[in-house]
C-alpha cells in the first residue's frame, strides 16, 4: 500500500528531495518527488540516511525529523538532567529552591530571577546539574508516552515523617518505566518525628533497594528547610551521572525538547527548551512540534540573553510563530521553506488523526479510488 510521498519523506528527515530520489535509484526504485513509496522502502531510506524510525503503533509509523547518530569521537560530556518527583507536600519545591541557592553562578547574575521550567546549578568544582522544575507526574508521563526522554536521573523526595505515599509509588513506577535511575532524598530530617530508617524499609516493598539495605540506589538524608546535606545530594547526583557517562555532540544543528511553553503578553510565544544535542544559536530556524520559528533571542535561567545554548542547557526561545506543547521535539532545520513544509505536514497529519472517520472506511475509499 502507498505510504508516503518522496517529498514528505524528505521533509520529515530534513534531507533534499533530490538526495532521496538518488538513494531510491540506487535501490532500483524509480520515483519522482510527488510519488508515494511503500513503508518498507521508506524505512530503508530512513535507515540509509541514518535517521531513526519511531513506531507509534503497528499501523501508525511516524518518521522522526532528528538527524543521524553522532560519532563516538564527537561526543563530549554533558550535565545530567534531573527531575524531582514525590508525594504532595514532601518538599519537592523546597528542595529545588534550596539546591538553587547552592548555585555558585547565581551571585554573578544578580541573584535568583526568572522562573523558567528548568534551571542549571553550578557546583563549586565547576560541574553543572540541570534541574527540571517539578513538571508534575501527568506532564512526565505525557512526555514519556510521546517518546520524549528528557530526564537522566529522578530524585525521589520522601518526607521522613510521612514515608511512602501514593504519589511516591507513582513516581517510582514512572522512573522504572522510563528506566531512569533513582536517587532517594529523605527530606524533613530536621523534624523530631523523622524516621529515615522506616523510609528505607518501606522502599523495599516497592523494589527500591538503597545501599544500606544491600542495594545500589543512592539515598541522602536532607532537610530542605535547614539546608542540611544538599551538598551530599549533589554529590550523589554527580556520582550517578558519572556512572551514566552522559555525552552529546555540541557541534551540530541543535535538537531538544520543549519543557514548557506559553503565550507571553509582551514577548509572544515563549518555549523553555532543553537542548539534547548540538548547539542552538540566535538566528537558527527550527521546528517545534507543529510550530516553527527563527530564534530571535535566547534567555537563560538567570534572565540573561545568551547567543547560544549547548547540550543540557535550558533556555527560553523567543521568535516562535505559535505556541508548541510540552514534550514537542525541537529540531533546527536549514531554511524557512523546510520549516514550513514540515509544520504543514504535521498539521495535516494531526488533522487526519483527529478526523473521526474510521480507518476501515478510509481504506475502502482509497481502494475505490485506486
Ligand atoms: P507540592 O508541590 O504541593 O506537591 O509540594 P512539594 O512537594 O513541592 O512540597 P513543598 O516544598 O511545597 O513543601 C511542603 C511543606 O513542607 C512546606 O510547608 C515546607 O515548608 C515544608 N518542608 C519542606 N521541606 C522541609 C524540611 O526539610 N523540613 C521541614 N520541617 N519542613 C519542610
Ligand atoms: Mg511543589
Amino acid at each position: 500500500p502507498d505510504f508516503i510521498t518522496v517529498q514528505e519523506l524528505a521533509n520529515r528527515m530534513t534531507e533534499k528531495g533530490s538526495d532521496i530520489i538518488k538513494a531510491l535509484m540506487k535501490m532500483g526504485v524509480m520515483a519522482t518527488i510527488n510519488q508515494t513509496i511503500d513503508q518498507d522502502t521508506a524505512e530503508l531510506i530512513v535507515e540509509e540516511f541514518g535517521h531513526t524510525i519511531k513506531r507509534v503503533s503497528e499501523s501508525d509509523v511516524e518518521l522522526e525529523l532528528t538527524g543521524p547518530e553522532d560519532k563516538e569521537e564527537d561526543l563530549k560530556s554533558r550535565a545530567p538532567v534531573v527531575t524531582v518527583m514525590g508525594h504532595v507536600d514532601h518538599g519537592k519545591t523546597s528542595i529545588l529552591d534550596a539546591l538553587r541557592k547552592t548555585d555558585v553562578a547565581a551571585g554573578e547574575a544578580g541573584g535568583i530571577t526568572q522562573h523558567i521550567g528548568a534551571y542549571q546549578v553550578q557546583m563549586p568544582g565547576g560541574e553543572r546539574i540541570t534541574f527540571l522544575d517539578t513538571p508534575g507526574h501527568a506532564a512526565f508521563s505525557a512526555m514519556r508516552s510521546r517518546g520524549a526522554q528528557v530526564t537522566d536521573i529522578v530524585i525521589l523526595v520522601v518526607a521522613a515523617d510521612d514515608s511512602i505515599m501514593p504519589q511516591t509509588i507513582e513516581a517510582i513506577s514512572h522512573a522504572k518505566a522510563a528506566e531512569v535511575p533513582i536517587i532517594v532524598a529523605i527530606n524533613k530530617c530536621d523534624k523530631p518525628e523523622a524516621n529515615p530508617t522506616k523510609v528505607r524499609q518501606d522502599l523495599l516493598q516497592h523494589e527500591v533497594f538503597v545501599e544500606e539495605m544491600g542495594g545500589d540506589v543512592l539515598d541522602v538524608e536532607v532537610s530542605a528547610k535547614q539546608g542540611t546535606n544538599l551538598d551530599k545530594l549533589e554529590e550523589a547526583i554527580l556520582l550517578q551521572a558519572e556512572l551514566l557517562d552522559l555525552k552529546a555532540n555540541p557541534d551540530r544543528a541543535a535538537e531538544g525538547i520543549v519543557v514548557e511553553a506559553k503565550l507571553d503578553k509582551g514577548r509572544g510565544p515563549v518555549a523553555t527548551v532543553l537542548v539534547n544535542r548540538g548547539t542552538l544559536k540566535v538566528g537558527d530556524i527550527f521546528v517545534a512540534g507543529s510550530e516553527w520559528g527563527r530564534v530571535r533571542a535566547l534567555v537563560n535561567d538567570k534572565g540573561q540573553q545568551i547567543q547560544s545554548a549547548g547540550p543540557s542547557v535550558p533556555v527560553e526561545i523567543l521568535g516562535l510563530n505559535g505556541t508548541p506543547e510540552a514534550g514537542d521535539e525541537v529540531v533546527v532545520v536549514e531554511n524557512e521553506a523546510r520549516a514550513r513544509d514540515v509544520t504543514d505536514f504535521r498539521i495535516r497529519q494531526k488533522k487526519e488523526k483527529q478526523s473521526t472517520m474510521p480507518k476501515a472506511s478510509l481504506e475502502a475509499m482509497f481502494s475505490k479510488l485506486a
